[in-house]
């Protein structure tokens, strides 16, 4: 069955907003895991905007599930990652104006220093997935850098589903071929950004797929009817597949 990820930046977006200590997103992150969630994202930006250094070292004490650590590849967050083991991290792009993460990895053009990120995370014993656009050039790269896992940016898609139907389906295509190539190298598959109740059932008849990682529809869809109602909708969708 294909697992989900929540992801819980948005509970500590709005904590941030007041800079309160509630909403928790330690809380929110434990009523997802029981209904359901098959782990937790967090993503520690550099900018601090949303998660903060406790948050991660309290979830990774409290989950009962996986924490998946999303992270750029600097220094800084490299060094903390180690200290706080997730079972993964997936490296992803970061730009201090962005809204959210906009694009995948480019992995393709920073090969020697993304290995080097990717050897120091392994050695720690620490899964580790590179964040890229569904491009067989990026995923070539991310096997040639000895990374476990891709997860595929369906940002694009996301968009797509809502505005262009013809360009949509080049690009599930590509999603697919994504797929297949990842197989072909041993790399785990996930994939991410923008999916919601309508448009994930077309990524979930991806073969190979293992893990979505959901995080904005399912908050907003909390707001109105709760955070348990909001994941266990999404896990049986998941289900189905
Ligand atoms: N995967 C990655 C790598 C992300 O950066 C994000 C956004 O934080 C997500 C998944 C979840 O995206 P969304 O909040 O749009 O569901």
């Amino acid at each position: 069955m294909i697992k989900l990820g929540v992801n819980i930046d948005h509970v500590a977006t709005l904590r941030q907003a007041r800079r309160e200590d509630f909403p928790s997103p330690l809380k929110a992150a434990s009523v997802c895991e029981k209904a359901g969630a098959d782990s937790i994202t967090a993503h520690l930006r550099e900018d601090r905007r949303h998660i903060q250094d406790k948050d991660i070292f309290d979830l990774k004490e409290s989950l009962r599930t996986r924490l998946n650590f999303e992270m750029a590849a600097c220094d800084e967050i490299v060094q903390i990652a180690v200290k706080v083991q997730p079972h993964s991290v997936c490296v992803v792009p970061e730009k201090r104006q962005e809204v959210t993460t906009e694009g995948g990895l480019d992995v393709a053009s920073q090969k020697k220093s993304l290995s080097e990120t990717v050897k120091k995370l392994k050695d720690a014993g620490i899964v580790v997935s590179m964040f890229v656009d569904p491009e067989i050039k990026q995923i070539e790269a991310c096997a040639d850098i000895k990374a476990d896992a891709i997860e595929i940016h369906t940002g694009k898609y996301a968009r797509l589903f809502k505005t262009n139907f013809q360009e949509l389906n080049e690009e599930l295509e590509k999603i697919k071929q994504a797929a297949v190539f990842a197989s072909q190298h041993n790399l785990i598959f996930n994939a991410g950004h923008g999916l919601d109740y309508q448009n994930v059932s077309q990524i979930c008849e991806i073969k190979n797929l293992n893990e979505l990682n959901i995080g904005f529809s399912i908050m907003a869809k909390a707001l109105f009817d709760g955070m348990e109602n909001a994941v266990k909708e999404m896990k049986d969708i998941l289900s189905k597949y």
